[in-house]
């Protein structure tokens, strides 16, 4: 991802459907995560949920939110005003149902200060770019934003409890994404050319994913009581809960 350099208006749909297109090689399981997200929510779709988007980079989540909810009131944040603005290009005329806010997320009270109480706060692919003690102050923050009765859901990386698992799932992870790549583009040639770039990428965005049990205690001690796991497999996960 390039978030920091500024963007020609001409790119924004290119630049969009390249990000798509690296997510599907890198993430695959990404649509199905947000799917099974949104079915925990059990709102009727014409309600008008309130919601909370925690890094919402290009607006994937969002997008499928408000398909699903198009009455939804929708505050979507992202520190990166690069990735506000594909995320503008990827919504088109459904942007104007998303009140964006740029900023950090670890600064939440400020950046929603006037804000009412959230049905649901989600976030995809965003939060294990903090440090434990980051990610426990802003689920903490976000979960006494939500309505009692509300939601917390997050789709997201996650690590192995034990090195020798974490080094075998990442083996069939640059596998599966050799794969997804036939060959045709060179970042993703072979297995030693996938896993340079995917330290390379991993260094320069911060990733810290913690393992699931972590992940699990930081949203209990958060304040949610008895979080779920709603669907995992290798490094993904989706979890959250009811406040
Ligand atoms: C990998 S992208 C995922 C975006 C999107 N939710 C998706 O599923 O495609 C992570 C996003 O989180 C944002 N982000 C990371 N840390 C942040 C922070 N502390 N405050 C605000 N945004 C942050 C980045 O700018 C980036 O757009």
């Amino acid at each position: 991802m390039d978030m920091g350099s500024s963007i020609t208006a001409y790119d924004l749909p290119e630049r969009v459907a390249s990000y798509d297109a690296d997510m599907e090689i890198m993430h695959p399981n990404r649509a199905k995560m947000v799917e099974i997200a949104l079915q925990v929510l059990p709102f009727a779709p014409d309600s008008t949920v309130s919601a909370l988007d925690l890094g919402a980079g290009t607006g994937y989540f969002t997008e499928r939110f408000l398909l699903r909810y198009p009455v939804a009131n929708i505050i979507a944040i992202d520190g990166a005003e690069a990735m506000v603005e594909l995320a503008k290009t990827r919504l088109g005329a459904l942007a104007g149902k998303v009140d964006f806010r740029i900023g950090d997320f670890r600064r939440l009270g400020r950046l929603v200060a006037n804000a009412e109480e959230f049905d649901v706060v989600y976030s995809s692919y965003a939060l294990h770019h903090m440090n434990r003690a980051d990610k426990l102050e802003v689920i903490k923050q976000a979960l006494e934003l939500v309505k009692t009765g509300g939601w917390f859901l997050n789709a997201d990386l996650i690590g192995a409890e034990r090195p020798e698992i974490e080094k075998r799932i990442q083996e069939i992870r640059v596998e599966g994404i050799v794969e997804r790549a036939r060959g045709k583009d060179a970042r993703f040639a072979d297995a030693t050319s996938t896993r340079a770039f995917l330290d390379e990428l991993e260094a320069s965005e911060g990733d810290q994913p913690l393992s699931l049990l972590e992940d699990l205690q930081v949203l209990t001690e958060a304040g949610l009581q008895k979080p779920a796991v709603f669907w995992k497999e290798f490094r993904e996960a989706v979890t959250g809960g009811m406040k």
